[in-house]
């Protein structure tokens, strides 16, 4: 990974951020935004192309006038979707954001044949899915980021309870990035402390709530999802990637095998390096966690069965 360039589709909010961060860092060379709307790309292309101005390493920052633009990327990540909208079912959200996966992904196969790939868009493990169907490369290139950022939301939770140990506190979320997410407090520490010498057990089913509902608390507050965490989070996955610093982050991996399970895109713990996903990390769990795992799998698979009853997979199809 020589050229440290890093493309990314989906010019919104997420991508925006993405994109700052990762050039407040100075961890790329060169990033690339397109998004589908004219003039988006271009112009937070600019306006974070002027913030360079004080950051401590320089970065390029340009915007893809057309897919065939985002060429020779060490690393995509997707974050062009639509939000739910109207009277539109999951059903129909769920086809049109694959769909829009289709398209992207024929375009990174063709122009950045040798990316790894980093799937923020959602429904994320399902999507994620779709990304390894359309592409057929091997598994390790193609990441779900989503445990990065629940991850974050647990230990910030963790940090509101303490009223200490900012910065500090380990993380661990895996599952599904949705209802059946599964935050593991009790896994992690503060410094080398265990989280669970420090809260009761009340104290932890509460934190794993607001973990849970760390998304949606945003929106109340919002009207939309959150981007600077998100954003933050896919930086973090980026940097591990391009400096192949084999870091520790809880990912949508494609399982072979691990936790008893095949051909399922899930949150687990994974080693990230300049392949991709370098290792998956299969940590014990115990009889309550693997009952919530099993329901986070079949909930994911239940919306990749929709998309299979939709002929979505089917070649020639859509
Ligand atoms: P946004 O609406 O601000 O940005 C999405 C962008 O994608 C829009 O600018 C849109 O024009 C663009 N787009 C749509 N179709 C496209 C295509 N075919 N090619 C290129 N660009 C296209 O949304 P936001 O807040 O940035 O979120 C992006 C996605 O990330 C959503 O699906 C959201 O649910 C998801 N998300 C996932 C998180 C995670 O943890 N995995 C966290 C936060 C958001
Ligand atoms: C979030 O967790 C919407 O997936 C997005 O904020």
């Amino acid at each position: 990974m020589t050229g440290r360039k890093v493309g990314i589709i989906g010019a919104g909010a997420v991508g925006a951020t993405a994109a700052y961060s990762l050039s407040m860092m100075g961890t790329c060379h060169e990033i690339v935004l397109f998004d589908i709307v004219e003039g988006v790309a271009k112009g937070k292309a600019i306006d974070i192309g002027q913030s360079i101005h004080y950051s401590p390493i320089g970065t390029i920052v340009t915007a893809a006038e057309t897919p065939a633009d985002v060429k020779d990327c060490d690393i995509v990540v997707i974050t062009a979707g639509v939000p739910r909208k109207g009277n539109m079912t999951r059903e129909d959200l769920l086809m049109i954001n694959a769909k829009i996966m289709k398209d992207v992904v024929n375009d990174i196969q063709k122009y950045s044949p040798n990316a790894v790939i980093i799937c923020v868009s959602n429904p994320l493990d399902v999507m994620t899915y779709v990304i390894h169907k359309l592409t057929g490369w091997e598994s390790n290139r193609i990441i779900g980021m989503a445990g990065a950022l629940d991850g974050a939301r647990m230990a910030y939770q963790i940090y509101q309870k303490l009223g200490y140990g900012a910065g500090q506190t380990g993380s661990l979320v895996m599952g599904d990035h949705g209802r059946n997410m599964i935050p593991l407090p009790q896994q992690v520490q503060v410094d080398s402390v265990s989280v669970a010498e420090l809260l009761t057990s009340e104290e932890m089913e509460e934190i794993i709530e607001r973990t849970k509902n760390g998304g949606a608390e945003i929106v109340k507050y919002l009207g939309t999802s959150g981007y600077y965490a998100p954003g933050r989070a896919i930086a973090h996955m980026v940097e591990a990637i391009l400096n192949d610093s084999k870091t520790v982050v809880s990912s949508s991996a494609m399982l072979q095998g691990e936790y008893g399970y095949s051909d399922i895109t899930v949150g687990v713990p994974v080693v990230l390096g300049s392949k991709g996903v370098e290792k998956i990390l299969e940590i014990e769990l115990n009889h309550e966690v693997e009952e919530k795992f099993r329901i986070s799998v079949d909930s994911i698979r239940e919306n990749i069965n929709i998309l299979k009853a939709n002929k979505f997979f089917d070649k020639g199809k859509q």
